[in-house]
């Protein structure tokens, strides 16, 4: 009938429409509506032409413009699958395939207003044929079609799995439009008097099914609307028959007791349902929400927390292990984190799950394609969105730079306006895309990690300057005497790496290094002769220099940020049998951290030149520190620097 074909050519138009005004300027929901635009052309002749009566001129005239559409289908066709998986026109127009199946319909084009091809309009039950035109086009159909499925599985074999499973959307959709096509095919050339109309449910199933892929990112969000509207109607019937029930009770009741019902008692029943509907609709709710959302709320509180803690966390490397575990709370499959390094100027991989190891040496510059990109939008961007939108116009490396970290999104990090890193999320382990939610929250997600990684920079590079500061002021006081110069950052240096075998906290490390640097800084005290005596020193002198671990601990009294320092400095000459100044304190009673120097700075000591003697090799220091164990020196402790030097205990 020529309301069926009707019916579905409207349709295929409409859906056509819709998914262009989804996005307009993205050229595959432009080429969708244009392939749906010739498949309205090419079935019109089956609704237009009887009503133009079917031998007549101009229904001849319209058989040749709907020709025209059954033409440009297969290039259309083609030209519309090669833009899913981001090709761009001036490729597609290079390619062979697309060369000769816009040849074929060139010439055809050429050959429609003449009678070589179309001489009458074939008439068969409730429809029309072009005669051996229809042969060509369903070919050519045919092999674009299947070209189409190649090309379509191939990119789903590198395709992340989100992609895949759009992928596999459109392949259904061309299978089903390759049954459509071989169906309308056999039935008119070898059952001319069946019906073809089935075959326009196979079309619209095509053309939804294309449409439903093409608007994955949207249903998404749809999909929640429609599960809460379902939800909610279900709530809204149930609601409203137990007032019905109430109702009918009042009113068997009232019309037992009285015989009929009066006002009164319809204004009770009124008041009964005012006073109940609203506690008991938020109620049945609620609960229906948590029932139902769980997921999705679960996973947003989590965000929700995290994007809290955020705000707490000064160190740079704490909170980038907090941004890492975003993967989890997202679930998703991969994750890589690039942040800017400051004195590279670029971004710089900082942290990844998922990945190949290979992909951290991964950075790029300002000038990668990627980071200019970003650096335009300023937002989330999807995958999808690399793969078919206009965001890769102008950047040609775009998605080859994206491509390394296999995501699903990209979450530009800014500081003060400025794109400070880049966080890239696999698709979820679900397999479940990113909908408006997801992206949203990231987004704010993203906002408060802009705020995070400044905040956690400053601190550091406050950090950093007063380290620098203090380091100059050690080197200061060493400049003027040549036995002792370096003699603070080689102890630091050393205690340090004893530090990191004991496995102490970045805290712990960032104290230490400021001890090791400070350690002798009371020698300002002890006047130089004393210092630098080459001979042994009288009781009085070294009564003097014993005096120098004191000394350091008031002169950095007034800072307070040096405040856990005092301690270590004051109990650096405190030997471990408890023969040492200036307490005389052993054992653990001594601060670790100065038990720590205590053996860096003898092995340094003993292993530079000093006044009253020369430089002693490495092997005979290792050989006194080795005897100093347990009497001046803490023996586990020593145990790990004979480690470190790979010298046996
Ligand atoms: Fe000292």
């Amino acid at each position: 009938m020529p309301t069926v074909s009707l019916i579905a050519a409207s349709l295929c138009l409409f859906v056509g429409f819709f998914v262009f005004s989804k996005g307009k300027n993205q050229p595959v929901n432009r080429f969708f509506l244009v392939f749906n635009f010739l498949i309205f052309l090419w079935n019109s002749g089956d609704f237009v032409i009887p009503l133009l009566g079917f031998q007549a001129a101009p229904a001849l005239l319209y058989d040749r413009i709907t020709q025209i559409g059954g033409i440009l289908i297969p290039p259309s066709f083609i030209i519309f699958y090669l833009t899913l998986t981001g090709r761009r026109l001036k490729e597609i127009v290079r390619l062979t395939a697309f060369r000769i199946f816009g040849g074929l319909a060139v010439l055809l084009l050429f050959l429609v207003p003449t009678p070589f091809l179309i001489k009458d309009i074939k008439v068969l039950p409730f429809q029309e044929i072009p005669g051996e035109l229809l042969v060509v086009e369903i070919a050519a159909l045919m092999a674009s079609v299947l070209f189409g499925l190649g090309h379509l599985f191939r990119a789903g074999k590198t395709a992340v799995p989100a992609q895949k499973s759009r992928l596999s959307y459109f392949n259904v959709a061309i299978l089903v439009g390759i049954f459509c096509a071989v169906g309308w095919f056999v039935i008119i050339s070898f059952f001319p008097g069946l019906s073809t109309n089935f075959i326009y449910v196979f079309e619209v199933t095509y053309v939804l099914l294309t449409a439903v892929a093409i608007l994955r990112q949207h249903l998404m969000d749809i999909d929640v609307i429609v599960k809460k509207t379902a939800v909610y109607t279900i709530l809204s019937s149930f609601i409203i028959g137990i007032y019905v029930a109430i109702i009918l009770t009042f009113e068997t009741l009232f019309r037992s007791l009285t015989g009929e019902i009066s006002l009164a008692e319809k204004i009770i029943a009124a008041v009964v349902i005012a006073v109940t509907f609203q506690p008991m609709r938020v109620r049945i709710e609620k609960s229906l929400d948590k029932y139902f959302f769980r997921g999705k709320y679960d996973y947003q509180d989590a965000l929700a927390r995290f994007t809290r803690s955020l705000g707490s966390v000064l160190d740079l490397r704490e909170l980038v292990n907090l941004i890492v575990s975003i993967s989890g709370i997202m679930r998703a499959g991969n994750l890589a984190l690039l942040l800017r390094d400051e004195d590279l100027g670029r971004l710089k991989i900082v942290a990844s799950t998922g990945l190949p190891a290979e992909i951290q040496a991964i950075g790029f510059d300002d000038f990668s394609d990627l980071v200019r990109m970003m650096s335009t939008v300023k937002r989330v961007v999807t995958a999808d969105e690399l793969d078919r939108g206009p965001l890769a116009n102008g950047f040609p490396t775009l998605k080859r730079e994206a491509a390394f970290f296999r995501s699903e999104v990209i979450i530009p990090i800014f500081v003060k306006g400025e794109l400070n890193g880049l966080l890239f999320l696999g698709g979820k382990l679900s397999e479940e895309r990113y909908n408006r939610s997801d992206l949203n929250l990231l987004a704010t997600l993203a906002d408060a990690a802009g705020i995070a990684v400044d905040n956690a920079k400053l601190y550091g590079n406050v950090k950093r300057t007063y380290f620098e500061t203090v380091q100059a002021l050690a080197q200061a006081i060493e400049a003027s005497d040549e036995y002792t110069r370096g003699h603070s950052d080689r102890v630091m240096k050393l205690s340090v790496e004893i530090a990191k075998r004991l496995q102490l906290g970045r805290d712990k490390i960032d104290t230490l290094k400021f001890a090791g640097i400070l350690h002798d800084i009371g020698k300002i005290g002890v006047i130089k002769e004393v210092l630098h005596k080459p001979g042994k020193l009288s009781d009085l002198e070294f009564a003097l220099i014993k005096l120098h671990p004191k000394l350091g601990e008031d002169i950095i009294k007034p800072v307070a940020f040096l405040d856990k320092i005092r301690p270590i400095i004051r109990h650096h000459h405190e030997r471990f049998d408890g023969r040492g100044y200036p307490d005389g304190i052993a054992g653990e009673d001594i601060p670790l951290m100065s038990r720590i120097i205590a053996v860096a700075d003898t092995y340094d000591a003993m292993t530079s030149h000093r006044p009253y003697r020369s430089a002693l090799s490495r092997e005979v220091a290792v050989a006194e520190i080795r005897k100093s164990a347990g009497t001046q020196l803490d023996p586990d402790i020593v145990r790990v620097f004979l480690d470190l030097l790979d010298m046996p205990a």
